[in-house]
């Protein structure tokens, strides 16, 4: 049941430290504290490539492990959405690796690649929520999330408990690869376990995101706004809202803005900034000021520091927990996607069945 929430998605909102925590209990050695995967089926250091693909939501996860496989493990990724994938038939390489995400196990698009790409010799990896599926039976391994069930057809826990496991990956690639020094190493998994932490730290503000819910739920347009490992969480956050409030959402590489979508921005659109304090921070900020410039309302979720320099150029700022650059796209996607349930609360939509849509899709 429901457990006394209103909705199956706000119960599981309030699961995602759970989900997470128990993703990195299945991945962390218990003695040693380290990541710990099971045997893969190849040689990780030898590895040339891997293609990533996914739908949807776990789409966007395969987009933000691309950006910690590619930075942390220095390994080449392709990736595109599974309908895609198949007919562009990208060429692959000897003993490749397909890595495929899905909560379900049984996207017809996603199984469909997976049927594509193994014929094509690649190993099979799945990052799957029901290990028990179609999907689990056809990998050659299976990286179980351990989000519990996802009855809510937005996605909401499993997407973090995804993005949980692919950073797990890329830090176990990055040292069978040589590419990350220990130190390097055991700083990141802190930050990732301490995570459930900081994630539960969120539920105790939800005052800040209702009050952008308000600003959201009466325009017609929304832009969302990131840059680097959370552009993907940009995306997610305007998929979630477009599904479930039915408000039209955009998001954008925020550098991208003034090559076409700034032209959009009156106080009509609100901005929706996705902006961690990183290296990547000024250049958000700059991007966020041209915004402001045009008559854009901006709402921000940043840290502390952020917030400081946010101050004259945002309407409204959720302050979020510090934490490593690393992780910021996991816990970032939390507020983004109450954000979205805030909305559609506002908006009384049926948020746990959203109108034309299924909770697994699987037709072509
Ligand atoms: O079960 P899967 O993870 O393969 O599903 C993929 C998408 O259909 C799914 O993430 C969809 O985009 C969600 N409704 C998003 O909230």
């Amino acid at each position: 049941g429901k457990d006394g929430y209103r909705h199956f998605m706000e119960k599981e909102l309030h699961e995602h430290p759970v989900a997470i925590g128990q993703t990195l209990q299945r991945v962390t050695d218990p003695v040693t504290r380290r990541i710990t995967l099971p045997d893969f089926p190849f040689n990780a250091a030898e590895l040339p490539r891997a293609t990533i693909s996914a739908c949807g939501s776990a789409y966007y996860a395969g987009l933000v492990g691309r950006y910690w496989l590619e930075s942390l493990a220095r390994l080449p990724v392709d990736i595109d959405v599974a309908s895609e994938m198949r007919y562009r038939a990208p060429p692959q390489p000897d003993q490749g690796m397909a890595l495929l995400i899905s909560q379900s196990g049984e996207t017809a698009d996603t199984l469909g690649v997976l049927r594509f790409l193994k014929e094509a010799g690649q190993k099979i990896v799945s990052v799957l929520n029901v290990e028990h599926s179609t999907m689990g039976r056809e990998s050659d391994l299976v990286l179980g999330m351990v989000a519990g069930p996802e009855i809510s057809v937005a996605s909401t826990k499993a997407f973090t408990a995804q993005l949980t496991v692919l950073a797990a990956l890329a830090l176990t690639f990055a040292r069978e690869r040589g590419t990350l020094d220990t130190a390097a190493e055991q700083e990141l998994t802190a930050a990732l376990l301490d995570l459930p932490s900081r994630a539960a730290e969120i539920f105790s503000h939800l005052e800040g995101i209702r009050d952008m819910a308000r600003v959201v739920a009466q325009a017609r347009d929304v832009l969302y706004l990131g840059r680097g490992s959370c552009m993907p969480i940009a995306q997610e956050g305007a998929l979630k809202l477009k599904e479930i409030s039915y408000i039209h959402a955009e998001a954008y590489a925020a550098g991208e803005l003034k090559h076409g979508p700034i032209s959009l921005i009156d106080q009509t659109v609100p901005v929706v900034a996705i902006a961690p304090s990183t290296i990547l921070f000024d250049k958000m900020l700059s991007n966020l000021q041209e915004a402001k410039a045009r008559g854009g309302r901006i709402l921000a979720f940043t840290d502390a520091a952020g917030a400081e320099k946010l101050k004259d150029v945002a309407e409204q700022i959720v302050v979020l927990p510090d934490v490593d650059a690393f992780v910021a796209p996991i816990l970032y996607a939390i507020p983004v996607q109450i954000l979205a349930y805030e909305v559609a609360l506002l908006k009384g939509t049926d948020v746990d069945q959203p109108r034309n849509l299924a909770k697994s899709v699987t037709v072509e």
